[in-house]
């Protein structure tokens, strides 16, 4: 990897690094959602960055994908389980991390997940396969009594792509790709009280365009002239102000324009945490992009 490249992806997870916690720290009993997403989105420009995606705002049973909507009257209640799961880029290059902000009693549920991503960062070293990383995270999410979430991963990084290989488990499986040095990729194990697996809720606040194909419909065309400058990446809902987007969002879906990110969630008054953070793999371990400097 280039000088510049990793400088970049270092500079990237700085800046998230540092919203994220100071962000963390506003979150109490009759705080906005809506409040916290905007502040986020907005101190990150002000850093002269931008989002790699909608910050996610996802709470107890709802693992990720949500955000919050235009207008939106949610507010944290006590007992909260909530995950905020930013991502920064300049010029394309990530830094994904996610943290959890328990309003209840769940410390145990946090310390799982947190333990997790640093026993999978251990891990991490030229030769180590992703299967041994998801091991790594199973066992510390199940010696605390909890479920690793089996469906959802982490993923490699590159400039503008949030999803390629290698996929990194978060349940130790036989083999998976072998890492090597100067892989970029983000871990995020997700511990829950649930069943360990997450669907789709009907939510749909998040989109990304994976098609360039002409559309006829002018409301569509102005969307997608909008989300042009996303390079891709995904975007949200709220950030639209046209009228009718619940017509014309779904058709993008329909035909295949747009991508959708359901909210998922592990089953019905579930508690999920989640701990994430983005390395690049050096010759004897790796560098944590994302880590509070
Ligand atoms: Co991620």
């Amino acid at each position: 990897m280039k000088d510049e490249i990793f400088d970049t992806y270092r500079n990237a997870g700085e800046i998230a690094a540092k919203i994220l916690h100071r962000s963390a720290r506003e979150i109490r009993e009759g705080v906005s959602y809506l409040d916290v997403v905007e502040s986020i989105e907005v101190q990150v420009r002000e850093e002269g960055a931008a989002l790699a995606f909608p910050l996610n705002l996802s709470l107890n049973e709802d693992a990720a994908h949500d955000t919050a909507s235009a207008g939106d009257v949610r507010v944290f209640s006590r007992g909260d389980v909530a995950k905020l799961d930013l991502g920064v880029h300049i010029d394309g290059y990530i830094a994904d991390t996610a943290t959890t902000i328990d309003l209840g009693n769940n410390s145990l549920l946090l310390e799982a997940s947190r333990q997790a991503l640093e026993a999978a960062i251990k891990a991490v070293r030229p030769g180590a396969t992703a299967g041994e990383i998801g091991g790594a995270v199973q066992k510390e999410i199940e010696d605390r009594g909890y479920r690793p979430i089996a469906n959802l991963t982490g993923h490699g990084l590159d400039q503008y792509i949030l999803h390629r290989p290698p996929t990194i488990p978060n349940v130790g499986v036989t083999g998976g790709v072998v890492l090597e040095e100067g892989m970029v990729f983000a871990i995020e194990p997700f511990a829950t009280t649930g069943s360990g697996h997450v669907g789709e809720k009907t939510r749909r606040e998040i989109y990304s365009q994976v098609s360039q194909k002409p559309v006829r419909i002018p409301a569509a065309r102005t969307i997608l002239k909008k989300v042009k400058d996303r390079h891709g990446l995904p975007f949200a809902r709220r950030w639209l102000n046209e009228k009718k987007l619940d017509i014309t969002l779904p058709a993008l879906v329909r035909s295949q324009v747009l991508h959708v990110y359901p909210v998922l969630s592990d089953i019905a008054g579930s508690l999920v945490s989640q701990h994430e953070h983005t390395v690049i793999v050096t010759s004897d371990g790796c560098i944590v992009t994302t880590r509070s400097r």
